[in-house]
């Protein structure tokens, strides 16, 4: 077999790309190593900025997106029981849409034409300084795809990261000392905005998937056990966290949905090696504090199509050239701005009085400052290219 471009995996990143790509006359085969119905069923994030919004509209996906999806024009930040709205359509006119990366993921499949080989084990990636080829089985049948690039869209644990020689990467990285423990239920949001919570028991999230669906998350220690958690246990925690009035509001019931997310920082660079590229969750990692994860792996991809398509139609290779450094300049700064809304909301075990009283400060100033409040807006619904 040979394609132009092989792409592993089938998350949004490597669905987007496969689709940015398709719709320009290139060839795209992706790989992804699980089936569609389990692609379909992992519960994710669910903000998306303009910029993705923009994308989904790009790739020709969105619109059951723009039908189903949530307009929000602010989100809450509440510390210890004190509230404070974010209003971005006052503060910068900008906004966001909910809507699941489940969704955004079922879109894009459905809206793809290409080759999308499911169940692809044992992908490997081989010669990425010379003629770059890929072999994976399938059925049993060991296969070979030659191409001119390979993307990596396969996530944190992929392989085309692994496949780059040690010397040839530096990565960054910080673990933090506690997970999300996350709930989806089928009930009403409790607010009709997100709701960040600060509360000495820990972070607490109130989000949403629509009207009718909500999702709900609570810090907990790395080391917790979903089975731990009873629905009740849950909820009674939940509650603890928010403030009296909102805790009063919150609709309940059997979560259809529960699991633990640790929470990481991470960059890899460079993001080209020879004629692989990383983009997505393969080449970095944010705490979700930020909603960042999703629409960081779509800029990614927005800025790897251009350059694959720039080199593959009109034969430059001014594109392909800056992809690392252009992306990486983007990636950085969401990396700054998760850290700061992670260190900002959660209790850490070596915060100290000292350092519940700056974060008390922060929260302080930005209740005060609108500048403060316009930097907030600013990153959260998406920093200019
Ligand atoms: N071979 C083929 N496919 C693989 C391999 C492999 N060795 N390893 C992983 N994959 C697949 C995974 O099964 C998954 O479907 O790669 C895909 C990667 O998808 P995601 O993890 O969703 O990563 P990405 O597409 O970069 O999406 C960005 O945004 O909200 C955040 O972290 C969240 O998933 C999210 C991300
Ligand atoms: C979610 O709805 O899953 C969600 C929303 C906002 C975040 C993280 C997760 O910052």
């Amino acid at each position: 077999m040979r394609s132009q471009v092989v792409i592993i995996g089938a998350g949004p990143a490597g669905l987007m790309l496969g689709r940015l790509l398709e719709l320009a006359g290139v060839d795209a085969v992706i790989l992804e190593r699980k089936s569609a119905d389990y692609v379909l069923g992992r519960i994710r994030a669910g903000v998306l900025e303009q910029g993705t919004i923009a994308l989904m509209d790009r790739a020709q996906a969105g619109q059951r997106m723009h039908a189903e999806g949530l307009v929000h024009q602010g989100v809450e930040l509440s510390f210890d029981g004190d509230s404070q709205r974010i209003d971005f359509a006052a503060l910068i006119d900008r906004h966001v849409m909910v809507y699941g990366q489940t969704e955004v993921t079922a879109d894009l499949m459905k809206a793809r034409q290409g080759r999308t080989l499911y169940e692809a084990e044992d992908v490997e990636l081989h010669d990425l300084a010379g003629k770059p080829f890929v072999t994976f089985r399938q059925n049993g049948v060991t296969q070979r795809i030659d191409c001119d690039f390979i993307a990596g869209c396969d996530g944190f644990h992929g392989v085309a990261r692994q496949s780059v020689p040690a010397s040839a990467l530096t990565t960054f990285e910080r673990v933090y000392p506690f997970g999300w423990l996350g709930v989806l239920v089928d009930q009403p949001p409790v607010a009709d905005e997100l709701i960040y919570a600060h509360h000495e028991r820990g972070f607490a999230l109130c989000s949403q998937r629509s009207h009718t669906r909500s999702r709900y998350y609570v810090q907990v220690p790395t080391d917790e056990k979903v089975e731990n958690w009873s629905d009740d246990r849950f909820w009674d925690e939940l509650r603890l966290r928010l403030n009296p009035a909102t805790a009063e509001a919150l609709k309940t019931g059997v979560s259809i949905e529960k699991s633990i997310a640790p929470l990481r920082s991470f960059v890899a660079e460079p993001l080209r090696f020879g004629k692989l590229f990383l983009a997505g969750d393969a080449a970095h990692i944010v705490p979700p504090t930020g909603a960042k994860g999703l629409n960081l792996a779509m800029s990614d991809v927005a800025v790897l199509a251009d350059a694959l398509i720039e080199h593959c139609v009109e034969k430059s290779s001014a594109g392909i050239d800056a992809y690392s450094a252009k992306v990486l300049a983007r990636i950085w700064k969401a990396e700054r701005f998760s850290w700061w809304m992670t260190s900002l909301l959660h209790t850490f075990p070596d915060t100290g009085s000292f350092g519940r009283r700056i974060q008390r400060a922060e929260f302080d100033y930005l209740s005060g400052s609108l500048a403060a409040q316009q930097s907030l807006a600013e990153n959260y619904t998406g920093l200019p290219d």
